[in-house]
C-alpha cells in the first residue's frame, strides 16, 4: 500500500529573479518583472492542482520602495493590470484573494484595483492566494505589538495574558495557518524579512531557478521535496 502523499496546506514563495533574468537578455528590469507573471499563473495551477490551500506570494517588500522610481512605477502598474486581467480566471478557478502588508501607502488607483479583486473573488473556496504587498516581517510585527499595546492601554488585555495565540491574532496572516513550505527562487538563501514569525517550523526550499522561470514542474519538484522531509517540530519520533 502507498503511502498518501504529504501536501503541504499552505505553500509561501518569495518570487526572486527577475532583476537577473532580465539582465540577463539584455532586457530592463521592468521585463523580468512583466514575464514573472506567467510563472504566477503556474504556480495557481499547480497548487490547485495538489490540493494546496493557500498560497502567498511576496510581490512588494517595504524595502522595495528604496528601488529606483521607474521600477517601482512600473511594477505598481504590474500589479493593477494583473488583477484585473486575471480576475476571471481567478473567479473561474474559485481562488479568493487576499492581501497582507500595509495598503494605505499604495495609491488610490492601486489600492482600488486590490479592494476590487478581492471583492470579485471573496466566494472563492478552492484556495486563498495571499499577496504579500508592501510587505515586511518586522512592520507587521511592530503593528501587531502597537495594536496589543492598544488593548493593554485601553484595560482589555492583562500583559501576562499575552501569549503567542494573541501575537498570531494581531498580525496581518491572522486569519491563515503558518506557511509549511517557503520556496525563494534564484538561489538566495535568506528570507528577506518574510514570515519571520509564521516560518518558525516551515520547510525551506531554495532553487537555482530565476522567478521567470520557474514552471508548474518547479513547483510539482517542490511538493515532492517537501513529501521528504521529516517535520518534528522539535519532538522526538515515535515518542
Ligand atoms: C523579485 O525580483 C521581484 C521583486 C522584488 C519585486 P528582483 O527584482 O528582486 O530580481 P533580482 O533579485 O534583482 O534578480
Ligand atoms: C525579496 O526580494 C522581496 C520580494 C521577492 C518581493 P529582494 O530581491 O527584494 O530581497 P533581497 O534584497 O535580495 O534580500
Ligand atoms: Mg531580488
Amino acid at each position: 500500500m502507498s503511502e498518501q502523499k504529504r501536501i503541504p496546506q499552505h505553500v509561501a514563495i518569495i518570487m526572486d529573479g527577475n532583476g537577473r533574468w532580465a539582465e540577463l537578455r539584455g532586457k530592463e528590469r521592468c521585463e523580468g518583472h512583466a514575464a514573472g507573471v506567467e510563472p504566477v499563473r503556474a504556480s495557481l495551477r499547480a497548487a490547485v492542482r495538489h490540493g494546496v490551500k493557500f498560497l502567498t506570494l511576496y510581490a512588494f517588500s517595504t524595502e522595495n520602495w528604496g528601488r529606483p522610481a521607474a521600477e517601482v512605477e512600473a511594477l505598481m502598474e504590474l500589479f493593477c493590470q494583473s488583477v484585473a486581467n486575471e480576475a476571471p480566471e481567478l473567479v473561474r478557478q474559485g481562488v479568493r484573494v487576499r492581501m497582507i502588508g500595509e495598503r494605505s501607502r499604495f495609491s488610490d488607483k492601486v489600492q482600488k484595483a486590490l479592494s476590487e479583486i478581492e471583492s470579485l473573488t471573496a466566494r472563492g473556496e478552492t484556495l486563498t492566494l495571499i499577496l504579500a504587498l508592501n510587505y515586511s516581517s518586522r512592520s507587521e510585527i511592530t503593528r501587531a505589538m502597537q495594536r496589543i499595546a492598544r488593548r493593554v492601554a485601553a484595560g482589555e488585555l492583562r500583559a501576562e495574558d499575552i501569549g503567542e495565540e494573541t501575537v498570531s491574532q494581531a498580525l496581518d496572516t491572522a486569519p491563515y495557518p503558518d506557511p509549511d513550505l517557503i520556496i525563494r527562487t534564484s538561489g538566495e538563501q535568506r528570507l528577506s524579512n518574510f514570515l519571520l514569525w509564521q516560518a518558525s517550523y516551515a520547510e525551506l526550499w531554495f532553487p537555482e531557478v530565476l522567478w521567470p522561470d520557474f514552471t508548474e514542474e518547479e513547483f510539482d519538484r517542490a511538493i515532492e521535496e517537501y513529501a521528504r522531509r521529516d517535520r518534528r517540530f522539535g519532538l522526538v519520533k515515535g515518542k
